[in-house]
């Protein structure tokens, strides 16, 4: 059996691959998610540079996801992921949010903050919808047990809605 780093990758290497970064890039964009609100709670300043890299660590499990699905599960054939697209609508889920994440990577710097100015804070609020794309995507290819997308849906929505009273009640 395939082994990587001592850790065998069990009868299907690709799938556990698939499923390894997947959650790898889901866990590290509620990281992403949770730093305002541990920074309030703690009432320590963290640093945007944090959040700024752990956004860049989701981006990049997002791309190693893709490249697996892509180069080792469909052997580069761009035919056959749209059919897969048609056939499967979590993958068009996350191909969106793919879309999505690389749109924020590519305006993460200084200088696009810069030159984009307040567009760029509305630019980066679509991390709350890419997150709930990512868990549906999720939530979607489970075919039997559905309590981890279900704790992830649920940690997401505690996220979404404490953003949402901050907003409303204009608290710092
Ligand atoms: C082009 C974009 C994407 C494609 C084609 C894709 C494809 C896939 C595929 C084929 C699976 C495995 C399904 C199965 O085992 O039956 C999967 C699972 C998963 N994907 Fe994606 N995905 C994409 C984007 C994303 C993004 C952006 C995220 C998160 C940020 C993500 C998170 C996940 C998670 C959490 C799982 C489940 C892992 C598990 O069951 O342990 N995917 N994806």
């Amino acid at each position: 059996m395939l082994e990587i780093a001592g850790r065998t990758l069990g009868v299907n290497p690709v799938r556990t691959l698939l499923h390894f970064t997947g959650k790898t890039s889901l866990n590290l964009l509620i990281a992403t998610l949770l730093v305002t609100p541990l920074s309030v709670w703690s009432g320590k300043k963290m640093l945007p540079s944090v959040r700024r890299m752990l956004g860049l660590y989701t981006f990049f499990y997002a791309c190693l996801h893709f490249l697996i699905y892509i180069s080792l599960e469909l052997d580069f054939n761009f035919k056959d992921l749209r059919i897969e697209i048609t056939k499967r609508p979590y993958i068009i889920i996350g191909v969106i949010a793919l879309i999505g994440l690389t749109s924020l990577a590519l305006t993460s710097t200084r200088k696009m903050m810069r030159r984009l100015g307040k567009k760029w804070q509305y630019l980066h609020a679509l991390i709350y919808p890419i997150s709930i794309l990512t868990v549906v995507h999720y939530y979607w290819q489970v075919k039997i047990d559905v309590r981890e997308p279900l704790l992830y849906a649920g940690v997401l929505s505690f996220l979404l809605f404490w953003r949402l009273l901050r907003k409303v009640y204009k608290t710092n």
